[in-house]
């Protein structure tokens, strides 16, 4: 951890995200505090986190003394006054709400130390206007972590209007003593992640709709010809087509026509075939498997 030893990480939010955020920096060495307003989300984020850091045991990737040490550096907090107190990188990943970011901004930002680091792990919301809430916005930056935190080695930053090098710089430090690589850019609708995530997404059901190829010849096409771990109909079933219709809307409003949602997304939506979550999406899915041969066939 070199020189950011022995500092504090204040993760605000133990949902989905907060649990691996939380996890990456108690096993990276940090005294990591985790924060939320629901007891049972922060006993759920600890059992989890044990676990994580169990498996991680039982496949001989983490020494036990080594998951223990991780463990005793994790603290959990209902409230977020004494929680902040003294820290030196503040993480908020609450629900997507741009209120409830601010909020938690506002409160904790006298109480962290001199110069701590104010992130937010927000998808979509604009950095700039919750930095424009802080004291000091040029120590407000994006700090987008992906999901399985302990398995996706990315973080992408995300420069505000306001936010200053020497913030890049130190997050950047973070992330490399999380074992993580981190790229930077400046605050823009989708980032990089979303946007290609989304235009690719798109792009295989427009390919879809007229008949190109089937479902199941797109996604092979990208897995075999691209090593792309998942192909991108597949990957639209797992994130949900309500969640990448709403992303597509806001790309298209914001970066133009070539984002315009394809029209087989919106009745995709309109049937309810949302994806695995429902069971049904491009492809049908049974007991969490996908059913081979489900997948649309193409010209809808
Ligand atoms: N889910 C993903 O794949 C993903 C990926 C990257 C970024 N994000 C972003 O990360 C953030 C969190 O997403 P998530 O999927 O972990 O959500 P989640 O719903 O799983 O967790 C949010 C947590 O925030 C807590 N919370 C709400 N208000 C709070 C407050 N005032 N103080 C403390 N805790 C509070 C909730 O109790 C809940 O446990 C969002 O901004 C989301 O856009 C999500």
């Amino acid at each position: 951890m070199g020189d950011l030893q022995p500092q504090i990480v204040v993760v605000v939010g133990s949902g989905l995200m907060g649990t691996g955020i939380a996890h990456g920096f108690a096993a990276a060495g940090f005294q990591t505090r985790l924060v939320d307003t629901d007891p049972r989300a922060l006993a759920a984020a600890e059992a989890n986190i044990a676990k994580i850091l169990n498996d991680g045991v039982a496949l001989g990737k983490v020494s036990s003394e080594n998951a223990a040490a991780s463990l005793a550096r994790l603290s959990v907090f209902n409230d977020l006054t004494a929680a902040a107190a003294g820290g030196d990188l503040l993480i908020e990943t609450v629900s997507e709400k741009i209120d409830l970011k601010i909020g938690i901004i506002i409160a904790a930002q006298d109480l962290l130390a001199r110069g701590a680091i104010i992130a937010t792990n927000t998808s979509a919301l604009s950095v700039t206007e919750i930095a424009a809430a802080a004291d000091a916005p040029e120590r407000v930056i994006g700090m987008h972590f992906f999901n399985p935190v302990h398995k996706m080695k990315l973080v992408e930053l995300v420069r505000g209007l306001a936010t200053s090098s020497e913030t890049v710089a130190k997050s950047a430090a973070f992330v490399d003593a999380l074992g993580k690589t981190s790229i930077t850019v400046n605050e823009a609708p989708g980032l990089t992640t979303s946007r290609m995530s989304a235009m690719m997404g798109n792009e295989a059901m427009y390919m879809l709709m007229e008949g190109v190829a089937s479902a199941e010849e797109i996604d092979t096409a990208l897995r075999l010809g691209f090593n792309h771990p998942m192909g991108p109909l597949e990957l639209g079933d797992l994130t949900g087509w309500d969640t990448r219709l709403s992303v597509l809307k806001y790309l298209h409003q914001t970066l133009g026509e070539k984002f315009r949602p394809c029209p087989l997304i919106l009745k995709l939506v309109a049937a309810g075939r949302l994806g695995r979550k429902v069971g049904h999406g491009v492809y049908a899915y049974e007991n969490g498997a996908k059913v081979p041969g489900s997948g649309l066939k193409g010209a809808q």
